[in-house]
């Protein structure tokens, strides 16, 4: 049995890119806030624009997500100060461009503990709360997920589990009143391609943080919401054709695009 306190929507990757522009939408719309990131300038800086701008509360919870125990510790945290879940956007993430043999082994790991471990572990651990709020869960997946890409080889892996997992999810939860989504962006201007190592790692056109969010939102409000939204039409047609093409050739697109864009 869940005590329901404030409700607030707990944001991961807050401080920059998609996270924050889903902290911006859910504020305009009134939603108290909780803000994780390991960046707590940045997170307090955007906690104090969004308070201003419309009054709503939000807590900032800074913190590597990559530290298992500390992902663990979120909802101890969100107890102390008097929240309860009533959505979760596990946007925190990171790739790496390059080939696998030459990615450092510690990058990787954590890659896949932030990509993978911490989205898996706060959905498990903050699900009960969700059902008891009838909440949202949106997680950040990539157009990535759709197949294997030579020279990211890693983070499209970590994306394909994020799909995959989120869809099973969302028939688990069918009648529970929990919307659940794998968000599917493509190329979208924020600080990925930076953190990843290449500016020039994108395949295909660049969207705007806001017509991802608006996206989101625009398919959260459908009364049959499927499981998974791919942004954009020319993104949506990629992960249809990877998905029907014979492995070896889908493979060898995915390759040529890489090498074209990087
Ligand atoms: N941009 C794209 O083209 C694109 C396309 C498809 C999917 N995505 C996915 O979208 C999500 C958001 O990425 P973005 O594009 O918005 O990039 P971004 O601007 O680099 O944002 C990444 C966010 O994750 C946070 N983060 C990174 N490592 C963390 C850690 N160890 N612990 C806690 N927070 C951490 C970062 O904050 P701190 O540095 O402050 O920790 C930042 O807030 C990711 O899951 C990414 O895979 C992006």
């Amino acid at each position: 049995m869940v005590d329901i306190q404030r409700r607030a929507v707990v944001i991961t990757g807050a401080s920059s890119g998609i996270g924050e522009g889903f902290a911006h939408e859910f504020a305009r719309r009134g939603n108290d806030l909780v803000l994780v990131a390991r960046r707590a300038a940045a997170l307090e800086t955007i906690a104090r624009t969004l308070r201003n701008a419309h009054d709503v509360h939000i807590d900032v919870i800074a913190c590597d997500l990559s530290d298992l125990d500390a992902a663990a510790n979120l909802p101890t945290a969100l107890l102390e100060r008097g929240v309860t879940a009533s959505g979760l956007i596990n946007s925190a993430g990171f790739g790496t461009a390059g080939e696998f043999i030459a990615e450092d082994p510690n990058r990787i790991t954590s890659e896949i503990l932030l990509n993978v471990g911490a989205l898996t572990l706060l959905t498990r651990l903050l699900l009960p709360q969700l059902v008891a709020t009838r909440g949202v869960i949106v997680q950040v997946s990539s157009n990535a997920s759709h197949q294997p890409l030579p020279g990211m080889a890693v983070y499209a892996a970590t994306k394909a589990y994020v799909t995959s997992f989120t869809e099973a999810l969302w028939r688990e939860m069918k009648g529970s009143g929990v919307r659940v989504l794998a968000l599917c962006p493509g190329p979208t201007a924020t600080e990925f391609f930076a953190v990843a190592g290449s500016e020039t790692f994108k395949v295909g056109a660049v969207a705007e943080v806001k017509n991802v969010i608006d996206g989101a939102f625009r398919h959260l409000a459908r009364s049959q919401a499927g499981p998974v939204l791919t942004v954009g039409k020319r993104n949506q047609l990629q992960g249809v054709l990877s998905r029907t093409s014979p492995r070896r050739l889908r493979l060898a697109v995915a390759a040529r695009l890489v090498a074209e864009a990087s």
